[in-house]
């Protein structure tokens, strides 16, 4: 069957499409079916099945033969080290930290948040947690304190599961002492810390709270996998929203176990045995899907990358790292070959290495430049498929399904909805648009299993900023179209969610930091164009009466304050002050032409603009940051 039998098979009946699939997973109780529609317009799926996830990633592969392949690749350029982790190996690892985390108390339906740099451990913290039906919360590294504080607070985690550094290329990222500074910040306090401790920085341990990861699980009881039900929550995943308080995405297990398993093959084309690698962070959702849980559930093996794609040691380390382990496919965001490009134009890193193993690279996160694909394509004449989703969803909504059939590929778009989404381009009014018109992207309710069925702790605020706009559908928060072949473009987020490096972050939540500051009256935040990130913020504020502080110090300030607040990996160090921000007569703030000011790009004057004088203080502020001005 080709693509469009499949889906249309999918559409006519969802029900024995997702049972089928659901054949290749273990269950402890076979689910009765797979939807549970009782209380529209929330949704569940798999919900009366028993069945755990560490089981599926890992006893059942020792189990079936599989303990001796490698489970994963631990391959840090950053620390010179390389090791492997056998299935076996790691059943007996999980088994244990699992076993000394239920010593300390941690049950079924405990939070524990994870806060780890990119190596096994991380995983094995994950798996650990899903061995014992607890709920992981995995929180990025380059996060300041007070996100991990506000993450702490919202998921009440018994535990933390944290690491002493993080490594970043000519700088170590001190996590103990963040830990400390997010729990003394937090009102909810864990029970208990594990810390593991890496040679290049031995953390200070608080008696009575902190324990060693090694010496804690000194002669425990390994645990056993606990069965939980198919609706019961994997993980949270917080992301960034339109305000400063992150999203906890709910991830079902359930689903998530059925959906992840079919897109190993199904999109990325691979078999169990098959190294998999996709270069992200352990803190992203491609970090838990595609380093973590598909290709282990899958029976594949997944390389766990300490590096980034230029400086560590050079822009060779991409098609080192495929050559050494024979990765057969590949997936990372555009920015990493944006990054690759510019340090290597012509591509002499690649020549060096023999790429016969790989059949394909993937991309995602971001919108994927044409310039990159095609430099892509020619330097490494493979094909690389773009591929669209979110936190939210967890796998791809749309993409080239290349294990059904590989489409032909349209350069700027991710290519065709998957089985399971109805993707629908909608008007202000929700009426569906005609193809190649430009609108809202919607997916016709119920979303597929392994998305998310709330909002952890906020179903209302679930409802509010996802079902409530298209009565019958999720909205994406994404803007584009779809061409008479039915292929997807992905143009715009809708909301205030900018793309920096494939990290999503929230412009409001950094205008909130800003407007903390005692000298600023108020603040925009807008995205701009950046040549390697996609996306950078670019901050304006304008300042209270009788302010005192230099211009240049506000900045100063501004720049370190979302530093601070909400870390390094927001990227701001775009800022400028102005006298006033452009206005609509009713007091909205014009980001959106501000967004065309500083990318040089012409813009219509809006009607409703309060005075339009406004805009050339704009322009001139913009410049000296390097921006265009229009
Ligand atoms: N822990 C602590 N700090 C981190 C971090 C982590 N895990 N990850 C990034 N940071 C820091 C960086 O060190 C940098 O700090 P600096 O301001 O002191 O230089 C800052 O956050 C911004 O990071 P980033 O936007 O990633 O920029 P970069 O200049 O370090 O690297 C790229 C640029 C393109 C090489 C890098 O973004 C990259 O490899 N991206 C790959 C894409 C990816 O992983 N996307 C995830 C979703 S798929
Ligand atoms: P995240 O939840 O961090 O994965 O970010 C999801 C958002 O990133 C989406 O809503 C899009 O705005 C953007 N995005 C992800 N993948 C793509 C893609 N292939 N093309 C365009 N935008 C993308």
């Amino acid at each position: 069957m080709g693509y469009r039998e499949v889906y249309d098979s999918w559409k006519a009946d969802p029900e024995s499409y997702w049972m089928n699939a659901a054949e290749a997973i273990d269950w402890d109780r076979k689910p009765t079916k797979a939807l549970f529609d009782e209380n529209a317009p929330l949704y569940e799926w798999f919900a009366d099945g028993m069945v755990n996830t560490c089981y599926n990633a890992v006893d059942r592969h020792v189990e079936n033969g599989r303990g001796d392949q490698t489970a994963i690749i631990y391959d840090s350029p950053i620390t010179h080290t390389k090791r492997e982790v056998t299935y076996f190996e790691l059943r007996n690892r999980v088994a244990t930290l699992a076993g000394a985390l239920r010593a300390k108390g941690v049950e079924k339906g405990d939070r524990v948040i994870i806060y780890m740099p990119m190596i096994p451990e991380a995983l094995e913290a994950m798996l650990a947690c899903a061995r014992l039906g607890a709920i992981h919360s995995v929180v990025f590294g380059g996060f300041a304190a007070s996100e991990l504080a506000v993450r702490i607070d919202d998921a009440k985690p018994k535990a933390i599961i944290a690491a002493s550094c993080g490594l970043e290329p000519g700088r170590v990222v001190h996590y103990k002492p963040l830990l400390d500074g997010a729990i003394d910040q937090a009102s909810h306090k864990p029970d208990f810390c594990v810390i593991y401790q890496r040679e290049q920085e031995v953390a200070h341990l608080e008696e009575g709270r902190d324990y060693n990861w090694h010496g804690f699980q000194y002669g425990v009881e390994p645990a056993e996998c606990v069965p939980v039900e198919g609706n019961h929550p994997a993980y949270i995943l917080y992301t960034s929203g339109t305000t400063g308080a992150p999203k906890g995405v709910v991830r079902p297990t359930g689903g998530h176990l059925v959906a992840l398993n079919w897109t190993m093959k199904n999109i990325y084309n691979v078999d169990p045995g098959d190294v998999f690698w996709a270069a992200s962070d352990v803190g992203w959702v491609v970090g838990h899907s595609y380093i973590c849980y598909a290709p282990l559930i899958h029976g594949n093996t997944t390389v766990v990358f300490e590096g980034k794609p230029i400086g560590t040691p050079d822009a060779g380390t991409f098609w080192r790292v495929i050559e050494e382990h024979d990765v057969k496919c590949f997936f990372t965001a555009p920015t990493a070959f944006r990054a690759v490009k510019r340090e290597d134009p012509t591509g002499e890193f690649v020549k060096k290495y023999d790429l016969s193993c790989l059949n394909a690279i993937y991309l995602a996160g971001e919108r994927a430049d044409p310039d990159t694909i095609e430099w892509m394509q020619d330097k490494l004449g493979k094909p690389v498929y773009d591929h669209w989703w979110q936190t939210e969803t967890g796998y791809t909504i749309a993409g080239n399904p290349v294990g059904i059939e590989a489409l032909p590929v349209k350069i700027g778009s991710p290519t065709v909805p998957m089985p399971g989404y109805d993707v629908q381009i909608l008007d202000e009014a929700g009426h569906p648009m005609k193809p190649g018109e430009l609108g809202a992207i919607a997916v016709k309710l119920p979303l597929p299993p392994g998305t998310l069925p709330g909002l952890w702790n906020a179903n209302d605020r679930f409802i509010k900023s996802y079902l409530t706009t298209f009565p019958g559908y999720y909205e994406t928060g994404d803007a584009g179209m779809i061409d008479e072949d039915g292929y997807l473009y992905i143009m715009a987020r809708t909301d205030d969610v900018i793309n920096v490096a494939g990290h999503r972050l929230s412009t409001g939540g950094m205008e909130e930091v800003l407007a903390a500051h005692p000298d600023v009256a108020e603040c925009a935040v807008i995205g701009v164009t950046d040549q390697l990130k996609g996306q950078l913020p670019m901050g304006f504020v304008c300042l209270n009466k009788g302010a005192t502080k230099s211009h240049e110090d506000v900045v100063k300030d501004c720049i370190k304050l979302v530093r601070d607040k909400i870390g390094p990996v927001a990227a701001f160090k775009l800022c400028a002050v102005v006298d006033r921000l452009p206005k609509t007569r009713s007091g909205k703030i014009l980001r959106a032409t501000m967004v065309k000011i500083a990318d040089g790009e012409d813009f219509k004057m809006p009607a409703t603009i309060d005075d339009p004088t406004i805009l050339d203080e704009i322009r001139a502020a913009v410049k000296p940051l390097g921006y265009a001005g229009g």
